[in-house]
Protein backbone atom coordinates (compact mmCIF):
# COMPACT_ATOMS: atom_id res chain seq x y z
CA UNK A 1 0.00 0.00 0.00
CA UNK A 2 1.90 3.39 -1.25
CA UNK A 3 2.12 5.98 2.14
CA UNK A 4 2.65 9.63 1.84
CA UNK A 5 5.95 10.23 2.86
CA UNK A 6 5.46 12.22 6.00
CA UNK A 7 7.40 15.49 7.41
CA UNK A 8 7.83 17.51 10.28
CA UNK A 9 5.11 17.58 12.49
CA UNK A 10 3.12 14.77 10.50
CA UNK A 11 2.59 17.58 7.94
CA UNK A 12 2.94 15.91 4.06
CA UNK A 13 6.46 15.50 2.65
CA UNK A 14 5.88 18.04 0.17
CA UNK A 15 5.37 20.75 2.58
CA UNK A 16 7.41 23.87 2.50
CA UNK A 17 6.55 26.08 5.79
CA UNK A 18 4.48 29.57 4.94
CA UNK A 19 4.42 28.70 1.56
CA UNK A 20 2.91 25.32 0.21
CA UNK A 21 1.09 23.97 2.81
CA UNK A 22 -2.18 21.80 3.92
CA UNK A 23 -4.44 23.97 5.89
CA UNK A 24 -8.26 22.86 6.94
CA UNK A 25 -7.65 20.01 4.53
CA UNK A 26 -6.81 21.85 1.13
CA UNK A 27 -3.91 23.43 -0.48
CA UNK A 28 -2.86 26.74 0.27
CA UNK A 29 -0.35 28.70 -1.75
CA UNK A 30 1.32 31.44 1.00
CA UNK A 31 -2.17 31.60 2.74
CA UNK A 32 -4.37 31.75 -0.36
CA UNK A 33 -6.65 28.17 -0.72
CA UNK A 34 -5.79 26.72 -4.05
CA UNK A 35 -9.36 25.40 -4.06
CA UNK A 36 -10.74 28.94 -3.98
CA UNK A 37 -8.90 29.60 -6.65
CA UNK A 38 -9.62 27.12 -9.26
CA UNK A 39 -13.11 28.26 -8.38
CA UNK A 40 -12.14 32.26 -8.67
CA UNK A 41 -9.98 32.18 -11.72
CA UNK A 42 -11.33 28.78 -13.70
CA UNK A 43 -9.28 25.11 -14.16
CA UNK A 44 -6.57 24.35 -15.03
CA UNK A 45 -4.60 26.69 -13.33
CA UNK A 46 -1.26 27.99 -13.35
CA UNK A 47 0.27 29.49 -9.79
CA UNK A 48 2.95 31.56 -9.05
CA UNK A 49 4.52 32.57 -5.90
CA UNK A 50 6.62 35.95 -5.04
CA UNK A 51 7.84 35.03 -1.89
CA UNK A 52 8.94 31.87 -2.71
CA UNK A 53 10.71 33.19 -5.69
CA UNK A 54 12.19 35.75 -3.30
CA UNK A 55 13.74 33.03 -0.88
CA UNK A 56 14.66 31.43 -4.11
CA UNK A 57 16.96 34.27 -4.91
CA UNK A 58 18.15 34.86 -1.38
CA UNK A 59 19.36 31.49 -1.21
CA UNK A 60 21.79 32.21 -4.27
CA UNK A 61 22.38 35.61 -2.64
CA UNK A 62 23.63 33.70 0.14
CA UNK A 63 25.40 31.63 -1.80
CA UNK A 64 26.79 35.00 -3.56
CA UNK A 65 28.17 35.96 0.05
CA UNK A 66 29.88 32.83 0.94
CA UNK A 67 32.72 33.37 -1.75
CA UNK A 68 34.74 36.24 -2.19
CA UNK A 69 34.14 36.95 -6.20
CA UNK A 70 31.58 39.10 -6.97
CA UNK A 71 28.27 36.92 -8.55
CA UNK A 72 26.20 38.41 -10.76
CA UNK A 73 23.13 36.09 -11.64
CA UNK A 74 21.17 36.50 -14.65
CA UNK A 75 17.64 34.83 -14.55
CA UNK A 76 17.49 32.58 -17.28
CA UNK A 77 14.17 34.20 -18.50
CA UNK A 78 13.09 30.90 -20.84
CA UNK A 79 12.04 29.09 -17.71
CA UNK A 80 9.13 31.65 -17.30
CA UNK A 81 8.97 34.35 -18.78
CA UNK A 82 5.45 36.01 -17.63
CA UNK A 83 6.02 39.35 -16.94
CA UNK A 84 4.79 39.77 -13.30
CA UNK A 85 7.15 36.70 -12.69
CA UNK A 86 10.20 38.94 -14.63
CA UNK A 87 9.02 41.75 -12.49
CA UNK A 88 8.83 39.84 -9.31
CA UNK A 89 12.75 38.49 -10.53
CA UNK A 90 13.37 42.27 -11.27
CA UNK A 91 12.31 43.36 -7.48
CA UNK A 92 14.38 40.49 -6.15
CA UNK A 93 17.31 42.35 -7.45
CA UNK A 94 18.74 39.93 -9.91
CA UNK A 95 19.36 40.76 -13.57
CA UNK A 96 18.16 38.65 -16.69
CA UNK A 97 19.48 36.21 -19.35
CA UNK A 98 17.53 36.27 -22.94
CA UNK A 99 17.76 33.90 -25.62
CA UNK A 100 15.75 35.43 -28.37
CA UNK A 101 14.87 39.14 -29.81
CA UNK A 102 11.54 38.34 -27.90
CA UNK A 103 12.65 37.58 -24.31
CA UNK A 104 15.19 40.67 -24.73
CA UNK A 105 11.45 42.72 -25.75
CA UNK A 106 10.09 41.84 -22.43
CA UNK A 107 13.09 42.28 -20.22
CA UNK A 108 13.39 45.56 -21.53
CA UNK A 109 9.67 46.22 -21.20
CA UNK A 110 9.32 45.08 -17.72
CA UNK A 111 12.36 47.38 -16.63
CA UNK A 112 15.62 45.51 -16.67
CA UNK A 113 18.10 48.30 -18.04
CA UNK A 114 20.52 46.99 -20.48
CA UNK A 115 23.70 46.44 -18.58
CA UNK A 116 21.41 43.83 -16.59
CA UNK A 117 20.56 41.92 -20.11
CA UNK A 118 22.79 39.15 -21.18
CA UNK A 119 21.80 37.58 -24.96
CA UNK A 120 22.58 34.02 -25.20
CA UNK A 121 21.14 31.32 -28.99
CA UNK A 122 22.76 29.84 -31.63
CA UNK A 123 20.71 30.99 -34.12
CA UNK A 124 20.64 35.15 -33.20
CA UNK A 125 18.86 36.84 -36.41
CA UNK A 126 20.34 40.40 -37.61
CA UNK A 127 17.31 42.06 -36.32
CA UNK A 128 17.70 40.68 -32.89
CA UNK A 129 21.44 41.52 -32.87
CA UNK A 130 20.60 45.04 -34.17
CA UNK A 131 18.25 45.11 -31.19
CA UNK A 132 20.56 43.64 -28.47
CA UNK A 133 23.97 46.28 -29.86
CA UNK A 134 21.10 49.53 -29.74
CA UNK A 135 20.01 48.98 -26.23
CA UNK A 136 23.55 48.04 -24.98
CA UNK A 137 23.35 45.45 -23.04
CA UNK A 138 25.89 44.05 -20.98
CA UNK A 139 26.91 40.72 -23.23
CA UNK A 140 26.22 39.21 -26.01
CA UNK A 141 26.57 35.92 -25.81
CA UNK A 142 28.53 34.79 -29.38
CA UNK A 143 27.93 30.89 -30.08
CA UNK A 144 29.66 30.29 -33.19
CA UNK A 145 33.22 32.12 -34.94
CA UNK A 146 30.85 33.09 -38.03
CA UNK A 147 28.83 34.89 -35.13
CA UNK A 148 31.57 37.15 -34.32
CA UNK A 149 31.03 38.63 -38.15
CA UNK A 150 27.19 39.18 -37.49
CA UNK A 151 28.11 41.03 -34.21
CA UNK A 152 30.43 43.43 -35.87
CA UNK A 153 28.45 43.74 -38.76
CA UNK A 154 25.36 44.71 -35.99
CA UNK A 155 27.91 47.12 -34.60
CA UNK A 156 28.14 49.35 -37.76
CA UNK A 157 24.78 48.94 -39.02
CA UNK A 158 23.78 50.85 -35.61
CA UNK A 159 27.32 52.81 -34.81
CA UNK A 160 27.50 51.23 -31.16
CA UNK A 161 30.11 48.95 -30.10
CA UNK A 162 28.62 45.77 -28.76
CA UNK A 163 30.06 43.86 -25.76
CA UNK A 164 30.58 39.99 -26.40
CA UNK A 165 30.99 36.98 -24.73
CA UNK A 166 31.91 33.69 -26.24
CA UNK A 167 30.43 30.93 -25.18
CA UNK A 168 32.62 27.18 -25.07
CA UNK A 169 31.13 23.24 -25.23
CA UNK A 170 33.84 22.01 -23.55
CA UNK A 171 32.65 17.93 -23.76
CA UNK A 172 31.63 18.08 -20.09
CA UNK A 173 28.57 15.24 -19.37
CA UNK A 174 26.27 15.54 -16.72
CA UNK A 175 24.25 13.12 -15.04
CA UNK A 176 21.10 15.17 -16.75
CA UNK A 177 18.65 13.76 -18.88
CA UNK A 178 20.84 14.22 -22.43
CA UNK A 179 18.10 16.68 -23.75
CA UNK A 180 19.33 18.50 -21.31
CA UNK A 181 22.98 18.32 -21.45
CA UNK A 182 24.81 21.23 -23.37
CA UNK A 183 28.50 20.97 -22.97
CA UNK A 184 28.80 18.09 -24.92
CA UNK A 185 30.46 17.78 -28.81
CA UNK A 186 27.07 16.37 -29.60
CA UNK A 187 25.08 19.43 -28.36
CA UNK A 188 24.49 21.99 -30.91
CA UNK A 189 26.13 24.77 -28.45
CA UNK A 190 29.34 26.82 -28.43
CA UNK A 191 32.46 26.89 -29.83
CA UNK A 192 34.67 23.77 -29.28
CA UNK A 193 38.56 23.96 -27.18
CA UNK A 194 40.36 24.05 -30.12
CA UNK A 195 38.73 26.94 -31.63
CA UNK A 196 38.75 29.11 -28.51
CA UNK A 197 42.21 30.44 -29.26
CA UNK A 198 41.30 31.71 -33.10
CA UNK A 199 38.12 32.78 -31.62
CA UNK A 200 39.60 35.10 -29.27
CA UNK A 201 41.94 36.70 -31.69
CA UNK A 202 39.16 37.44 -34.12
CA UNK A 203 37.28 38.60 -31.67
CA UNK A 204 39.84 41.12 -30.53
CA UNK A 205 40.33 42.14 -34.41
CA UNK A 206 38.19 44.82 -34.51
CA UNK A 207 37.90 46.82 -30.51
CA UNK A 208 36.67 49.73 -32.40
CA UNK A 209 33.36 47.25 -32.74
CA UNK A 210 33.17 44.82 -30.53
CA UNK A 211 34.28 44.80 -26.58
CA UNK A 212 35.40 40.87 -25.36
CA UNK A 213 34.05 40.88 -21.92
CA UNK A 214 33.74 37.11 -20.83
CA UNK A 215 33.32 33.51 -21.58
CA UNK A 216 30.25 30.94 -21.07
CA UNK A 217 29.96 28.08 -20.78
CA UNK A 218 26.17 26.36 -19.22
CA UNK A 219 26.91 22.48 -18.58
CA UNK A 220 23.24 21.69 -18.64
CA UNK A 221 19.93 22.01 -16.51
CA UNK A 222 19.54 19.82 -13.70
CA UNK A 223 22.89 19.34 -12.72
CA UNK A 224 22.69 16.95 -9.84
CA UNK A 225 26.59 17.29 -9.34
CA UNK A 226 29.26 19.79 -8.28
CA UNK A 227 31.85 18.25 -10.50
CA UNK A 228 30.90 19.37 -13.77
CA UNK A 229 30.92 23.16 -12.72
CA UNK A 230 34.06 22.94 -11.61
CA UNK A 231 35.44 21.50 -14.38
CA UNK A 232 33.62 23.90 -16.09
CA UNK A 233 34.89 26.81 -14.70
CA UNK A 234 38.56 25.27 -14.76
CA UNK A 235 37.88 25.49 -18.41
CA UNK A 236 37.02 28.63 -18.84
CA UNK A 237 39.77 30.06 -16.63
CA UNK A 238 42.57 28.41 -17.86
CA UNK A 239 41.75 30.06 -21.26
CA UNK A 240 41.34 33.15 -19.63
CA UNK A 241 44.70 33.26 -18.55
CA UNK A 242 45.99 32.00 -21.80
CA UNK A 243 44.31 34.41 -23.36
CA UNK A 244 45.92 37.10 -21.27
CA UNK A 245 49.62 35.19 -21.66
CA UNK A 246 48.90 35.15 -25.60
CA UNK A 247 47.27 39.07 -26.14
CA UNK A 248 47.67 40.64 -22.64
CA UNK A 249 43.51 41.00 -23.20
CA UNK A 250 41.70 40.45 -19.83
CA UNK A 251 38.55 38.77 -19.51
CA UNK A 252 35.94 40.50 -17.08
CA UNK A 253 33.95 37.88 -16.26
CA UNK A 254 33.39 34.17 -16.48
CA UNK A 255 29.83 32.96 -16.80
CA UNK A 256 29.11 29.24 -15.65
CA UNK A 257 25.50 28.94 -16.94
CA UNK A 258 22.47 27.82 -15.05
CA UNK A 259 21.69 24.11 -13.76
CA UNK A 260 21.35 24.34 -10.09
CA UNK A 261 19.02 21.62 -9.69
CA UNK A 262 15.72 21.66 -7.92
CA UNK A 263 14.39 18.74 -5.73
CA UNK A 264 11.55 17.37 -6.99
CA UNK A 265 11.80 14.54 -4.78
CA UNK A 266 10.81 16.37 -1.77
CA UNK A 267 7.73 13.97 -0.99
CA UNK A 268 9.87 10.75 -1.92
CA UNK A 269 6.54 8.68 -1.55
CA UNK A 270 6.53 7.75 -5.29
CA UNK A 271 10.80 7.69 -6.00
CA UNK A 272 11.26 3.80 -5.54
CA UNK A 273 9.45 3.56 -8.63
CA UNK A 274 11.57 5.72 -10.62
CA UNK A 275 14.63 4.29 -12.35
CA UNK A 276 17.52 5.10 -9.83
CA UNK A 277 19.15 7.26 -12.32
CA UNK A 278 16.62 9.10 -12.81
CA UNK A 279 15.71 9.04 -9.06
CA UNK A 280 18.57 10.58 -8.49
CA UNK A 281 18.84 13.44 -10.88
CA UNK A 282 15.11 14.45 -10.12
CA UNK A 283 16.25 14.38 -6.11
CA UNK A 284 19.38 16.53 -6.78
CA UNK A 285 19.75 18.89 -4.00
CA UNK A 286 23.11 20.79 -4.48
CA UNK A 287 23.89 23.76 -2.29
CA UNK A 288 24.88 26.65 -4.95
CA UNK A 289 27.04 27.61 -2.05
CA UNK A 290 28.75 24.02 -2.67
CA UNK A 291 29.27 24.73 -6.83
CA UNK A 292 30.83 28.71 -6.27
CA UNK A 293 33.07 27.28 -3.72
CA UNK A 294 34.48 24.34 -5.95
CA UNK A 295 34.61 26.49 -8.58
CA UNK A 296 36.56 28.92 -7.39
CA UNK A 297 38.70 26.10 -5.33
CA UNK A 298 39.73 25.03 -8.68
CA UNK A 299 40.98 28.27 -10.12
CA UNK A 300 42.42 29.71 -7.35
CA UNK A 301 44.98 26.16 -7.28
CA UNK A 302 45.30 26.82 -10.81
CA UNK A 303 45.90 30.64 -10.44
CA UNK A 304 48.33 29.66 -7.49
CA UNK A 305 50.65 27.17 -9.33
CA UNK A 306 50.65 30.00 -12.39
CA UNK A 307 50.88 33.17 -10.71
CA UNK A 308 47.78 34.32 -12.31
CA UNK A 309 45.45 35.59 -8.66
CA UNK A 310 45.75 39.02 -9.70
CA UNK A 311 43.67 37.98 -12.72
CA UNK A 312 41.28 35.95 -10.62
CA UNK A 313 40.90 38.62 -8.65
CA UNK A 314 39.36 40.88 -11.48
CA UNK A 315 37.01 37.97 -12.19
CA UNK A 316 33.13 38.35 -11.54
CA UNK A 317 31.35 35.36 -11.70
CA UNK A 318 28.02 35.11 -13.37
CA UNK A 319 25.18 32.35 -12.94
CA UNK A 320 22.21 32.37 -14.89
CA UNK A 321 19.62 30.12 -12.69
CA UNK A 322 16.09 29.14 -13.92
CA UNK A 323 14.93 26.46 -12.61
CA UNK A 324 16.22 27.25 -9.09
CA UNK A 325 14.28 30.58 -9.22
CA UNK A 326 11.08 29.85 -10.39
CA UNK A 327 10.30 25.59 -10.17
CA UNK A 328 9.02 24.86 -7.32
CA UNK A 329 7.95 28.71 -6.77
CA UNK A 330 5.14 27.08 -9.07
CA UNK A 331 2.50 24.81 -9.72
CA UNK A 332 -0.59 23.64 -12.08
CA UNK A 333 -4.13 23.17 -10.44
CA UNK A 334 -6.17 20.59 -12.51
CA UNK A 335 -9.39 19.48 -12.17
CA UNK A 336 -10.64 15.52 -12.26
CA UNK A 337 -13.20 16.01 -15.08
CA UNK A 338 -13.99 12.40 -16.14
CA UNK A 339 -13.29 9.15 -14.31
CA UNK A 340 -13.40 5.24 -15.78
CA UNK A 341 -12.70 2.24 -14.41
CA UNK A 342 -11.26 -1.04 -16.55
CA UNK A 343 -13.65 -3.82 -15.30
CA UNK A 344 -10.02 -6.31 -16.95
CA UNK A 345 -7.47 -4.77 -14.66
CA UNK A 346 -9.52 -2.73 -11.92
CA UNK A 347 -7.61 0.33 -12.43
CA UNK A 348 -9.48 3.16 -11.57
CA UNK A 349 -8.69 6.30 -14.48
CA UNK A 350 -8.79 9.82 -13.43
CA UNK A 351 -9.12 12.30 -16.56
CA UNK A 352 -7.84 16.09 -15.72
CA UNK A 353 -8.00 19.19 -17.47
CA UNK A 354 -4.36 19.24 -17.12
CA UNK A 355 -2.63 18.32 -20.37
CA UNK A 356 1.00 17.71 -21.79
CA UNK A 357 0.82 21.35 -23.66
CA UNK A 358 0.33 23.06 -20.21
CA UNK A 359 4.08 20.70 -19.05
CA UNK A 360 6.09 19.88 -22.51
CA UNK A 361 8.20 18.04 -20.08
CA UNK A 362 5.40 15.42 -19.25
CA UNK A 363 6.11 13.95 -22.04
CA UNK A 364 9.64 15.14 -23.55
CA UNK A 365 11.51 14.00 -20.91
CA UNK A 366 8.84 11.64 -18.91
CA UNK A 367 9.50 14.97 -16.23
CA UNK A 368 8.52 13.88 -12.94
CA UNK A 369 5.97 16.38 -11.13
CA UNK A 370 4.09 15.16 -7.61
CA UNK A 371 0.89 15.09 -7.48
CA UNK A 372 -1.56 15.82 -4.48
CA UNK A 373 -5.25 16.39 -4.04
CA UNK A 374 -5.94 19.79 -3.09
CA UNK A 375 -9.00 19.17 -1.81
CA UNK A 376 -8.17 16.92 0.22
CA UNK A 377 -3.99 17.74 0.84
CA UNK A 378 -3.57 16.14 4.13
CA UNK A 379 -5.94 12.93 3.41
CA UNK A 380 -3.30 9.90 3.47
CA UNK A 381 -2.39 9.36 -0.26
CA UNK A 382 -2.45 5.90 -0.42
CA UNK A 383 -4.79 4.80 -3.71
CA UNK A 384 -3.19 3.92 -6.74
CA UNK A 385 -4.51 5.70 -9.87
CA UNK A 386 -3.82 5.92 -13.71
CA UNK A 387 -4.15 9.79 -14.35
CA UNK A 388 -4.19 11.06 -17.79
CA UNK A 389 -5.03 14.80 -19.25
CA UNK A 390 -7.69 15.73 -21.56
CA UNK A 391 -5.76 15.50 -24.75
CA UNK A 392 -6.55 13.94 -28.00
CA UNK A 393 -3.26 11.95 -27.82
CA UNK A 394 -2.04 9.11 -25.85
CA UNK A 395 1.22 9.82 -24.79
CA UNK A 396 -1.16 13.22 -22.80
CA UNK A 397 -0.49 10.57 -19.06
CA UNK A 398 1.06 11.27 -16.19
CA UNK A 399 3.23 7.87 -16.54
CA UNK A 400 5.01 6.60 -19.06
CA UNK A 401 3.90 4.45 -22.32
CA UNK A 402 7.02 4.05 -23.56
CA UNK A 403 8.05 0.97 -21.31
CA UNK A 404 10.77 2.25 -20.10
CA UNK A 405 9.02 3.04 -16.60
CA UNK A 406 10.59 6.41 -16.38
CA UNK A 407 7.46 8.14 -14.65
CA UNK A 408 5.52 5.74 -11.95
CA UNK A 409 2.33 3.75 -13.53
CA UNK A 410 0.15 4.58 -10.95
CA UNK A 411 -0.11 7.88 -9.13
CA UNK A 412 -1.28 8.05 -5.48
CA UNK A 413 -4.12 9.66 -4.43
CA UNK A 414 -7.16 9.82 -1.34
CA UNK A 415 -9.00 7.23 -1.78
CA UNK A 416 -12.88 7.85 -3.58
CA UNK A 417 -11.57 10.62 -6.35
CA UNK A 418 -14.42 12.11 -8.01
CA UNK A 419 -14.65 14.29 -10.68
CA UNK A 420 -14.42 18.11 -9.39
CA UNK A 421 -11.86 16.70 -7.09
CA UNK A 422 -8.84 19.46 -7.63
CA UNK A 423 -5.36 18.08 -7.95
CA UNK A 424 -1.75 20.36 -7.95
CA UNK A 425 1.25 19.17 -10.06
CA UNK A 426 3.89 20.72 -7.90
CA UNK A 427 6.91 22.36 -9.03
CA UNK A 428 6.02 23.11 -12.27
CA UNK A 429 6.98 26.75 -12.54
CA UNK A 430 9.52 26.11 -14.49
CA UNK A 431 9.74 25.29 -18.40
CA UNK A 432 5.58 24.92 -18.22
CA UNK A 433 3.73 27.97 -19.16
CA UNK A 434 7.15 29.17 -21.31
CA UNK A 435 6.25 25.91 -23.29
CA UNK A 436 2.31 26.17 -23.13
CA UNK A 437 0.48 25.93 -26.80
CA UNK A 438 -2.93 25.51 -27.39
CA UNK A 439 -3.31 22.24 -28.90
CA UNK A 440 -6.87 20.60 -29.53
CA UNK A 441 -7.74 23.87 -29.47
CA UNK A 442 -7.73 24.49 -25.48
CA UNK A 443 -6.68 28.30 -24.89
CA UNK A 444 -4.45 28.62 -22.53
CA UNK A 445 -5.12 28.98 -18.72
CA UNK A 446 -4.89 31.62 -16.49
CA UNK A 447 -1.85 32.45 -14.08
CA UNK A 448 -2.04 33.86 -10.63
CA UNK A 449 1.02 35.25 -8.34
CA UNK A 450 0.25 34.84 -4.46
CA UNK A 451 2.14 37.32 -2.82
CA UNK A 452 3.22 37.45 0.62
CA UNK A 453 0.06 37.39 3.08
CA UNK A 454 -2.11 35.66 0.27
CA UNK A 455 -3.23 38.62 -1.94
CA UNK A 456 -3.61 37.00 -5.03
CA UNK A 457 -3.18 38.84 -8.87
CA UNK A 458 -4.02 37.44 -11.92
CA UNK A 459 -0.98 38.05 -13.60
CA UNK A 460 -1.98 35.93 -17.62
CA UNK A 461 -5.88 35.92 -18.25
CA UNK A 462 -7.25 33.01 -19.51
CA UNK A 463 -7.51 32.92 -23.65
CA UNK A 464 -11.09 33.11 -25.07
CA UNK A 465 -11.71 30.95 -28.08
CA UNK A 466 -11.26 34.48 -30.49
CA UNK A 467 -7.50 33.97 -28.70
CA UNK A 468 -7.45 30.94 -30.69
CA UNK A 469 -7.82 32.50 -34.01
CA UNK A 470 -6.16 35.96 -33.50
CA UNK A 471 -2.88 34.77 -35.76
CA UNK A 472 -5.38 33.02 -38.43
CA UNK A 473 -6.16 34.55 -41.85
CA UNK A 474 -8.93 33.49 -43.59
C1 LIG B 1 22.41 29.00 -21.75
C2 LIG B 1 21.49 28.64 -20.65
N1 LIG B 1 21.59 29.30 -19.48
C3 LIG B 1 20.77 29.03 -18.44
C4 LIG B 1 19.81 28.06 -18.54
C5 LIG B 1 18.94 27.80 -17.35
O1 LIG B 1 19.13 26.55 -16.82
P1 LIG B 1 18.37 26.16 -15.49
O2 LIG B 1 16.93 26.48 -15.69
O3 LIG B 1 18.60 24.71 -15.34
O4 LIG B 1 18.98 26.95 -14.40
C6 LIG B 1 19.67 27.33 -19.72
C7 LIG B 1 18.67 26.26 -19.81
O5 LIG B 1 18.89 25.20 -20.27
C8 LIG B 1 20.53 27.64 -20.82
O6 LIG B 1 20.41 27.00 -21.97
Amino acid sequence: MPVQTPARDGAPAWTIPDFLEARDGRLHVNGADAVALLREYGSPLYVFSEPRIRANIARLRRAADSVDRPVKFCYASKANSNMAVLAAVRDAGIDIEVNSGGELYKALRVGFRPEQIIFNGTSKTDDELDDAVRAGIYSINVDSVYEIELVEAAARRVGKRANVTLRLVPEIGTRSHIGLQTALLTSKFGITSREVPDAFRRALANPELIRVGGIHIHVGSQTPDVAPFADAFKTMWEHLVALYRDTGHTLEHINLGGGIPVNYLRDRSQADELPAAERDMLGADLDPADVLAAALRVARESARAVAAEHLLDRTTILLEPGRSVISDAGLVLTTVRNIKQRPETGDVWLLTDAGFNLLLSMTTYKWYYHLVSASRADAPHDTSYKVAGPLCDSGDVYFDIEGESRLPDYRHLPAHVRPGEALALLNSGAYSLAQAFPYNGRPLPAAVMVRAGGKVDLVRRRDTYEDLLAGDVW
